[in-house]
C-alpha cells in the first residue's frame, strides 16, 4: 500500500514538472510569436497612396496629403493603408456603381447626400462612406495646426466654453456611438456649431439626421480605423486622434460651411 502511494506521488510530481515545462514552453512560444509578429508588422512594406486609383466613374479618390506611415505614432501605417486603399476606395467604386444603378447623373456629393433616398442602402452607405472618409483623411496631418484660431476659436469658446470641452464632447459622442459610426462637429443652418454622431456611414447632411448640418470635423469610429493598434480601446484612439487633427483644415472647412 505504502509502495503504491509512493509510486502515485512520484508520478504526480513528474506530471506536475512536465506540466510546468509545457506551460513555460507555451509562454515562450507565445512571447516569440508576439515578437516575430510585431517585427513583421513594423517591417512590412506599405504601399504608396498615389498608386491607389478608383475605377472609371463620376467620383475619384482624393489624394492623401501624407504617407501612410507619417501618422505612425498615433495611427499605424497598416491601418492607414487598409483604410485608404481598401475601405475608402471601395466606397468610391460602389458609389459610382450605385449612382449608375439609380440613374443619378449628379456630380455634386453634397447635393446627393442632401437629396438621399434613405431606402436606397447602396447609395446611402457608399455616398456617405465617400464623403465621410474624404473629410476624415483631409483633417489629419503629421504636422497639424494644434489648435483653432480666430473666428472658429471664438465660436467654439462661445458655444462650448473651451476647445477642451469641445474635444471632450466629441470624444464622448464617438465613445458612446454603439457599433460603427462617426462623431461630428457640424455647422447648422443658422450658423451655430453642434456636436453629433451618426451610425454606419450616415452623415448630418442626409435627410432625417438627428442634428442636421455641414460637417467640418469628422472622426471615424469604425473598428477598421483603429483596431490593429488599439483593439477594443476606442477611447485611446479618440485621444490619439486629437494629436493628428489639423485645425487649419477644420478652419478652412468652417469658412466654407458657415
Ligand atoms: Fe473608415
Amino acid at each position: 500500500m505504502k509502495k503504491g502511494m509512493l509510486l502515485m506521488s512520484v508520478i504526480g510530481v513528474l506530471f506536475f514538472a512536465q506540466s510546468c515545462d509545457a506551460k513555460k514552453d507555451a509562454a515562450t512560444t507565445t512571447t516569440n510569436e508576439t515578437v516575430i509578429k510585431d517585427t513583421v508588422k513594423s517591417e512590412e512594406p506599405v504601399g504608396n497612396p498615389t498608386d491607389v486609383k478608383a475605377d472609371p466613374g463620376t467620383f475619384q479618390i482624393k489624394p492623401l496629403k501624407y504617407g501612410y506611415d507619417e501618422l505612425n505614432q498615433y495611427i499605424d501605417a497598416k491601418t492607414m493603408e487598409i483604410h485608404y486603399s481598401k475601405h475608402y476606395l471601395g466606397y468610391i467604386n460602389k458609389l459610382n456603381a450605385a449612382l449608375k444603378e439609380a440613374n443619378n447623373k449628379s456630380n455634386d456629393i453634397v447635393d446627393i447626400l442632401k437629396k438621399m433616398d434613405m431606402k436606397n442602402g447602396a447609395l446611402r452607405n457608399n455616398a456617405g462612406g465617400y464623403y465621410n472618409h474624404m473629410l476624415y483623411f483631409d483633417i489629419m496631418s503629421p504636422t497639424p495646426q494644434k489648435a483653432p484660431t480666430g473666428e472658429l476659436k471664438a465660436k467654439i469658446d462661445a458655444t462650448f466654453g473651451s476647445v477642451d470641452e469641445l474635444i471632450k464632447q466629441l470624444d464622448d459622442a464617438g465613445a458612446k456611438r454603439f457599433g460603427s459610426g462617426w462623431a461630428w462637429l457640424v455647422v447648422k443652418a443658422d450658423g451655430s456649431l453642434a456636436v453629433t454622431s451618426t451610425a454606419n456611414q450616415d452623415n448630418p447632411l442626409m435627410p432625417e439626421a438627428e442634428v442636421a448640418g455641414t460637417p467640418i470635423l469628422g472622426i471615424d469610429v469604425w473598428e477598421h480605423a483603429y483596431y490593429l493598434k488599439y483593439q477594443n480601446k476606442r477611447d485611446e484612439y479618440l485621444k490619439a486622434f486629437t494629436n493628428v487633427l489639423d485645425w487649419k483644415q477644420v478652419e478652412d472647412n468652417y469658412k466654407k460651411a458657415k
